[in-house]
């Protein structure tokens, strides 16, 4: 019985990832966004904007319990803030939990998420920050529960096959 989340920062390529270790390893691949996304019937951006992130991380909170606590043989891709609230970091040490933190640099998340803000809200709100300032800040405040996790693996300069490699 396995159940595998994968965490770490937006645009650290856990859904990527996620994906590709599930088909390696035979596993469901459970994406914990879309499966929000698909239980209130809305994207991510719009439940921000009509619902707030309060109601967001409730949902996100119940919907990880309730994954792991019913489903097993499974890889997890969690949200970016998902270890960060409610305690959430405690399941990434559950005993029936391994769990795997891909860790980035505030350089290689930079240059990621430089082409792939529009989706996540957090990165389009108004903010006297550079891109480069909100994630440092936002890191080091995150950094604390990411480093709960079980196993920490280094994403800077792999491809998301030398990722899951490292992880298997
Ligand atoms: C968030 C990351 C997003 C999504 C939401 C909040 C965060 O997921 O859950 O926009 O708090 O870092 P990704 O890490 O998949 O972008």
């Amino acid at each position: 019985m396995k159940k595998i989340l994968l965490l770490g920062y937006m645009g650290s390529g856990k859904s990527t990832i996620g994906k590709i270790l599930a088909e390696r390893l035979g596993f469901d691949f459970i994406d914990l966004d879309a499966e929000i996304e698909k239980k209130q019937q809305m994207s991510i951006s719009t439940m921000f904007k009509t619902k707030g992130e309060v109601y967001f991380r409730k949902q996100e909170h119940l919907l990880l319990h309730e994954i792991i606590d019913t489903r097993e043989n499974f890889i997890l891709s969690l949200g970016g803030g998902t270890p960060c609230y409610a305690n959430n970091h405690l399941a990434l040490q559950r005993d029936d939990v391994m769990s795997f933190y891909l860790k980035g640099s505030i350089k290689t998340l930079v240059e990621r998420l430089e082409k792939e803000k529009e989706h996540r809200p957090l990165l389009n709100q108004n903010s006297d920050d550079t891109l480069e300032t909100f994630i440092a800040k936002h890191l080091f405040d995150r950094s604390y529960f990411y480093h709960q996790a079980k196993n920490i693996i280094s994403i800077d300069n792999k491809s998301p096959m030398e990722v899951t490699q490292d992880i298997i």
